[in-house]
């Protein structure tokens, strides 16, 4: 399996921070935001990694993960997103990096406190389709800002919607995603949203409307560090005392 690092975008909502640096390269606790994604794959066992990024920092992601292998990856690669088209569209710039094999994709301002290599287990026996990890998010006015899943009766996805106003679960859909390579398809066939971008929430809907949509939920603490100034110290807080992508 492979692994995409998206680590692009404006970072607008933690200006003026992201002025001068890209977002996945402020510290959580005692480094770089964008280590502890790959830190989450590694540990997983998906050593061969695409990190995405665009901006005018895009050159620091080499000064501070060079080959890779002070990390932990056998095979780090680079690509560059020249505007910011959305998470889709970055992820569709991995399509020669995946080759037909199976990947996770992970946005690197989500800081997971547990491994996700039981969820990487379960798609490497999924017979084909997509995956999400779902959180448990009680509060609604936090669900507004993220993606929810609707759920039937039995569990299953109905759909997605992005940042809806009035949430129709308590689970947020995190930003780890795992795909087979029919996502490649999807993505050229996506419109621009309301916010101008190609949306993730859109590939996923498809994903659920070929009935081949599964998930997880993760235990353990779940943060997008991206999401607000308050976010990202929530996240830096519980990092510092707690520790993250741990067994
Ligand atoms: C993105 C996704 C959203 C998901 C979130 C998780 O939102 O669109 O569905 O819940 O990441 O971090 P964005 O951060 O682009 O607003």
């Amino acid at each position: 399996m492979k692994g995409v690092i998206l680590a692009g975008g404006t970072g607008s909502r933690l200006y003026p921070l992201t002025r001068i640096t890209n977002k996945h390269l402020l510290p959580i606790y005692d480094r770089p935001m964008v280590t502890y994604g790959i830190e989450a794959l590694v540990k997983a066992g998906v050593t061969e990694i695409m990190v995405v990024t665009g901006g005018t920092h895009a050159g620091e992601f080499l000064r501070l993960l060079g080959n890779g292998h002070d990390h932990g990856i056998d095979r780090l690669l680079y690509a560059y997103q020249e505007q910011a088209g959305g998470i889709a569209e970055a992820l569709g710039l991995a399509e020669r990096f995946v080759e037909g094999d199976r990947l996770v994709v992970m946005l690197a301002d989500n800081i997971v406190e547990r491994s996700i290599a039981p969820a990487v287990e379960h798609f490497a026996d999924q017979d084909k389709g997509a995956r999400i990890l779902l959180s448990r998010v009680a509060d609604p006015s936090h669900l507004r800002h993220l993606g929810v899943p609707e759920l039937d009766s039995k569990g299953r996805v109905l759909r997605i919607i992005e940042k809806p106003e009035d949430p129709p679960s308590t689970y947020a859909v995190t930003g780890i995603y795992f795909y087979d390579s029919t996502v490649f398809d999807v993505i050229p066939t996506l419109k621009p949203s309301g916010r101008g971008e190609l949306e993730i929430t859109d590939v996923n809907n498809w994903f659920v409307s070929q009935k081949t949509m599964e998930y997880d939920v993760l235990e353990g603490f779940w943060g997008d560090a991206g999401e607000s100034i308050d976010a990202y110290y929530t996240v830096n807080d519980y990092v510092r005392l707690n520790g993250a992508n741990k067994d």
